[in-house]
Order: C-alpha cells, then sequence, then structure tokens
C-alpha cells in the first residue's frame, strides 16, 4: 500500500462505509447522514496517565487488536495525550491489510478545553488530524463545555469551518447539559450529531437523553462498565441485581447486561480493553445490534429499578456539581 493513503488529504473525507469484516452494526440519525458503529473502542481512561512505554506498546497493540476483531470505531480526544500511538496504530493496520481502507475506519477526536478559542480549534484540529494519520476525522466533539475559555458558540462556528473545509464530517459535543446544547442549537448551521457523556443505570440521563431525542442528537455513553469494575458502594443494589439476573442464563454476564442496557436504549457504547477474549464478550453484547428483545426488555426493566432513583456520578464530578438530568 503506497503511504499516499495516509496523507492528510488536504480536506476531502469520505462517508464512513462499514467494511465486510466489521462486527458491529450501525445507528444513524433522522436528519443527516450521521452513520456510526454502535460500539467504540477508546483510548482514554484506562490508557491516561500510563507510562510512555506502556502507552505505546499496549495502546498500540490493543487499537490494533480491535480493529482486527472487527470494531472499526475508535474514540480518541487531544486530551489523552496519545494520539500520535493510535495514529501508529491506525498507519500500520492500514498498510498491513490491503483490503481496509481509511472510509472502513470511524475516527473521533475531541477539543480539550485549552483549544477551545477559534484560531486553536483549527490549528488542534490540523494536529490532530496528522497525528492521527487519518486525513480527516468523522467525528469532532467538544470534550467539555466546563470552563468559560470563550462562548460555546465561537467553538461551534470554528468547527463548522472545518466541516465546511472538508478536514471533519460531523460535529457534536460531549459531557454538555440541556442548556449547553440549547446554546449551540440557537445559533448552529451545522446541527450536534452526537453527545457522549457518562451513563449506566445508575447515572441513566434520561432527561438529557428525552433532549438529544427531541434535536435528533444521538447520545453515546461512557463509563458503561464502572458500576462492576470500580464497584462503587453506592452501585450495591444494581450489582446484585445484576449478578441476580447473570446467575439464571449461562451465556450472559454482567458486563454484557451493562452492555445490552445501552445498546437496546439506542445508546452508543464507547468502551476499552487490553483483552482480546473481553473484547469478544463485548462482541456478543453487540450480535443483536440495536434491535430490543424480550430478554432485554425484561433485564432493562429490573436494572432500571434497582437504583430507586438514586444516583453516581464519577467522571467530571466537581464540575457537575451535583446536577442530574
Ligand atoms: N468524553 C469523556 O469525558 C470521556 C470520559 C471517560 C471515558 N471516555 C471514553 O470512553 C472510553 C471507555 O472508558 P471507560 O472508563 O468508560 O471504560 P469502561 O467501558 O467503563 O471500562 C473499560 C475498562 O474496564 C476494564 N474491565 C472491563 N471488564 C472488566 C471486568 N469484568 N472486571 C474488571 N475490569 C474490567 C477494562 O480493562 P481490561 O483491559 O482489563 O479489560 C477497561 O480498562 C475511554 O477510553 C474514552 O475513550 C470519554
Amino acid at each position: 500500500m503506497s503511504s499516499a493513503k495516509l496523507k492528510n488529504n488536504g480536506g476531502i473525507s469520505k462517508p464512513f462505509t462499514p467494511h465486510a469484516t466489521a462486527k458491529v452494526p450501525t445507528i444513524k440519525n433522522q436528519t443527516s447522514s450521521f452513520e456510526i458503529p454502535i460500539l467504540g473502542f477508546g483510548s482514554g481512561t484506562a490508557w491516561y496517565g500510563a507510562n510512555e512505554g506502556e502507552r505505546k506498546t499496549n495502546l498500540k497493540n490493543s487499537v490494533k487488536m480491535a480493529v482486527k476483531c472487527g470494531v472499526h470505531h475508535i474514540d480518541c480526544a487531544e486530551m489523552y495525550n496519545n494520539q500520535e500511538v493510535v495514529g501508529d496504530a491506525i498507519k500500520e493496520i492500514l498498510n498491513e491489510n490491503n483490503d481496509l481502507q481509511r472510509e472502513h475506519l470511524f475516527v473521533t477526536s475531541k477539543i480539550a478545553q485549552g483549544s477551545r478559542n477559534p484560531n486553536d480549534v483549527i490549528s488542534s484540529v490540523h494536529k490532530t488530524i496528522a497525528d492521527l494519520n487519518v486525513g480527516y476525522l468523522d467525528l469532532l466533539l467538544i470534550h467539555s463545555p466546563f470552563g468559560k475559555p470563550c462562548p460555546l458558540i465561537d467553538t461551534w462556528k470554528a468547527m463548522e469551518r472545518l466541516v465546511d473545509d472538508g478536514f471533519v464530517r460531523h460535529i457534536g459535543v460531549s459531557n454538555h447539559r440541556i442548556q449547553d446544547l440549547q446554546e449551540i442549537l440557537n445559533s448552529s448551521k451545522h446541527r450536534p450529531v452526537m453527545n457522549q457523556v457518562e451513563c449506566h443505570p445508575a447515572l441513566p440521563q434520561l432527561k438529557l437523553k428525552q433532549f438529544c431525542e427531541a434535536n435528533d442528537i444521538i447520545m453515546a455513553s461512557y463509563g458503561n462498565l464502572l458500576p462492576i469494575t470500580r464497584k462503587p458502594k453506592e452501585c450495591d443494589p444494581l450489582n446484585k441485581t445484576l449478578t441476580n439476573i447473570a446467575s439464571k442464563k449461562k451465556s450472559i454476564n454482567e458486563g454484557h447486561l451493562l452492555l445490552r442496557w445501552q445498546l437496546s436504549n439506542h445508546r452508543v457504547a464507547i468502551t476499552t480493553t487490553s483483552k482480546e477474549s473481553r473484547l469478544s464478550e463485548y462482541l456478543k453484547s453487540v450480535e443483536d445490534g440495536n434491535n430490543i428483545t424480550g430478554d432485554d426488555i425484561e433485564n432493562n426493566a429490573l436494572i432500571d429499578q434497582s437504583m430507586g432513583g438514586t444516583y453516581f456520578r464519577a467522571f467530571w464530578e466537581k464540575q457537575y456539581n451535583g446536577l442530574i438530568e
């Protein structure tokens, strides 16, 4: 394969086209051409703050493993400070698989708070695209609305320019509250297609989801597995319910139930793992795509009741300042 395939292409983006080896179904919104695989492989959290050696080997190998297993949606961010490593993985993936082209991968990145001023948005996204070796981004998000480096809409207008110039296909947000989304919707030319937020049965974000649905914004969730991985005391009743449901069926475990809870509620799940065996487990959860089965309905009802209206938030807790939507 020629290295030209990997060069920044000067602003010519192509629609995401699922490859025959992709194992993850997609979801579309109603009013634009936005289409995204319902499971994404995260390059943050678990890899954040790891020492450089670990980052270079573990993260690179894990991204390659995810794509090899059929997870072609990769979630990145400027803030993770590791985009060159993900870019090395992408370069190797495309070089080693003649059949796989750039447009078969769905690549998201997020603008860090420190790059939200309009001039910084343009230069930071160009650096992101070069670091990731992708030529363009499928999805660009504002990582968070918190702090006030400039009005959100100024950041948004710069992102719209990147869409118009072909460097980014779709734009959206992360960790945005209803008030933030409203601020953008009031003056946007290109509407946000996605809001990526912490979400799990201990933080279902129902009001926010309702607002997103009414405005054709797909919700993506991170922290999907934290009730069972971090085991906060607040999640004890939920975890008891998950174990109880899982004990009645051989083919499912608690992680499977948490991912099905997301996908059957039409949310995109962003998760990660360093282990191929665990990724295969995750892939079992997407077998039914985002179709809701009878089992999902039964399980979700038990899961939804389990927290009895109490909430637990692990990420950006200080910034949300107790707000539950
Ligand atoms: N927008 C934002 O502000 C934001 C914030 C946080 C995260 N994210 C994105 O979301 C991605 C996913 O992060 P997350 O924190 O939400 O991950 P998660 O899906 O909640 O959990 C994944 C982690 O849990 C471990 N794990 C999975 N199953 C387990 C089990 N049964 N027992 C013990 N450990 C288990 C995995 O480790 P192994 O390697 O051992 O499998 C992996 O480190 C991030 O990489 C990032 O891209 C975005």
